[in-house]
């Protein structure tokens, strides 16, 4: 199928079976290698991006079923955004493969609601990390609150 893709702003223009998940249109036609396969299954959450700012597993979603959403990958994430910086302060990341889904999901948590609970936090970011590095994620998480609310 003729796909038109605007990811981070770019626009791409592709042909490629519509049962593609949308993960190997962004790693191999695209060449953005930020996004990480991992289970394949949709259940760990490496392969997250964001469409029109919400999450997706991108391993588990063909392109037939985009809509023209605009496509944020980790390249489309500057280094001064707030997520960004908190993430580069804290030195969350231990081997880092899980990392560019977990900071998606942050950035999408925080654009849908700006001071979330820590309940709320604990059900947004549920993609898994082998190194274990839950407890700098939440720190991340709650420092990226704290400069987005200072206009970082
Ligand atoms: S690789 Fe997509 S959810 Fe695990
Ligand atoms: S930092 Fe290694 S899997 Fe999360």
């Amino acid at each position: 199928m003729k796909l038109s893709l605007n990811v981070n702003d770019q626009q791409y223009n592709l042909d490629v079976d519509a049962d593609t998940p949308l993960l190997w249109v962004i790693r191999d036609h695209l060449k953005l290698n930020g996004t990480k396969f991992s289970c394949g299954n949709g259940l760990c959450g490496a392969c997250t991006v964001l469409l029109d700012g919400k999450t997706v597993r991108s391993c588990s979603y063909p392109v037939s079923n985009l809509k023209n959403q605009k496509i944020t990958t980790i390249e489309g994430i500057d280094s001064d955004h707030p997520v960004a910086q908190a993430w580069n302060q804290l030195d969350v990341p231990q081997c880092g493969y899980c990392q560019s889904g977990q900071i998606l999901s942050a950035v999408a948590l925080l654009d849908q609601n700006a001071n979330p609970s820590d309940a709320e936090v604990k059900k947004a970011m549920n993609n898994l990390c082998r190194c274990g590095s839950y407890p700098e994620i939440k720190k991340a998480v709650d420092l990226s609150t704290e400069l987005k609310s200072k206009g970082a």
